[in-house]
């Protein structure tokens, strides 16, 4: 038997009840409590990673997607796991469930593209989809993780940032639909946690790239790799010395993991990022070196809002999480232009879009 997967042969319930009484403990094949866990959003770049962790971690696990920006195709490997579910859903209707322990607020498109392409809807799946949420939390007694992101920073004025940092953000461009949705999302989760106990848990994540990143997602990384491994012109937006801090999956996945084992009274804000700054010209430097590709880099002027530099302060998440990025920027590279490189071979008319 695959080691990695639940077994029936170790799952039974434990006459005791759980604290959000609708369901037993239940015990997976690890001896750890099998927790029952919606991740919203699961079937995106960083949903896919997480179902998939939290599935071999002996958890069970429903996958809530609308498929905007995400694919079935991303979890399609988990699809026959006896523990999963994918269900389409917009989580800016509610979505009725019992004996849930943990939720996941990962649903919002994320890259610029994607946003400014729906900003209406983005603003409400992250202010009235939030809301939906975290009454299934209250309902539920449960925890409530809110992937909040860097972008609440707007285009800071202070370097790196810290958590205490209130940010500078333009509440009416062309980002706000994201910037303003993610800080109203926060201010919710707050209000929950403060007028009716929910644990909530808010990560502000950083740049973060790895396998199944959307090929038409207009960020740097996946661009740069499409366009070194076909052998078309780097575009760099700006000079390229503006900066970026690039975090590989894995490792928000381990601080996701983390914060949500933190007591209840224990909410964030916490940044999870990678706090190696580089500019984009040396990041476009490392792809080249790395894809082997012979392609030269073109210079287009930026687009509007565009942070200048961006890197997070993780003292907190050292502090409280005993956590900070293992993985190198090679290594998560590496992974991820193997990903790209098995894509380009399955498909090679992959197209990209500017930011
Ligand atoms: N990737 C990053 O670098 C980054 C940085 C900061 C924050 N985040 C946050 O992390 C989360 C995941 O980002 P990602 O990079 O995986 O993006 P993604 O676009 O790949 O994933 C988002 C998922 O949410 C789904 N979705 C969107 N609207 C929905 C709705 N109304 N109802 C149900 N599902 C919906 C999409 O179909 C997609 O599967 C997002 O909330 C994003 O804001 C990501």
């Amino acid at each position: 038997m695959d080691k990695n997967k639940t077994s029936y042969s170790h799952f039974f319930p434990k006459h005791s009840f759980h604290p959000c009484f609708y369901s037993y403990i239940w015990t997976n094949q690890n001896g750890g409590i099998m927790k029952h866990v919606i991740i919203a959003g699961g079937a995106g770049f960083i949903g896919s990673h997480l179902c998939e962790y939290l599935l071999h971690k002996g958890d069970r696990v429903i996958c809530l997607d609308n498929f905007r920006t995400g694919h079935p195709k991303n979890v399609s490997a988990l699809t026959n796991h006896p523990y999963f579910k994918l269900v389409e859903h917009d989580i800016t209707m509610p979505y009725m469930i019992k004996g849930i322990d943990e939720i996941y607020n990962l649903a919002c498109p994320a890259s610029p593209i994607h946003y400014q392409d729906s900003p209406i809807e983005t603003t409400k799946t992250s202010v009235i989809g939030t809301l939906n949420l975290l009454e299934l939390a209250r309902e539920n007694h449960c925890r409530f993780l809110q992937a909040s992101t860097s972008e609440v920073y707007g285009d800071p004025e202070v370097h790196p940032q810290p958590e205490s940092y209130w940010g500078h953000v333009n509440p009416n461009g062309i980002r706000s639909c994201y910037d303003v949705g993610k800080r109203c999302a926060e201010s919710l989760c707050m209000d929950y946690h403060r007028r009716y106990g929910v644990a909530v848990k808010i990560i502000r994540i950083f740049n973060t790239y790895g396998p199944r990143m959307a090929c038409d997602d207009g960020r740097v990384v996946s661009n740069f790799i499409l366009q070194a491994l076909q052998g078309k012109d780097l575009t760099i937006y700006g000079n390229g010395m503006q900066t970026r801090s690039f975090q590989y999956v894995d490792d928000l996945i381990q601080g996701m993991e983390r914060i949500m084992s933190t007591p209840d009274s224990f909410t964030g804000p916490v940044n999870l990022g990678n706090p190696e700054e580089h500019t984009i010209l040396e990041f476009a430097e490392r792809i080249l070196e790395l894809t082997g590709s012979r392609s030269r880099m073109v210079f287009r002027p930026l687009p509007a809002d565009d942070p200048k530099r961006r890197n997070p302060d993780i003292t907190l998440a050292r502090q409280a999480l005993d956590w900070h990025p293992r993985i190198s920027l090679r290594e998560g590279l590496q992974q991820t232009i193997a990903y790209y490189r098995n894509l380009l071979a399955e498909s090679p008319s992959q197209n990209i879009s500017r930011p």
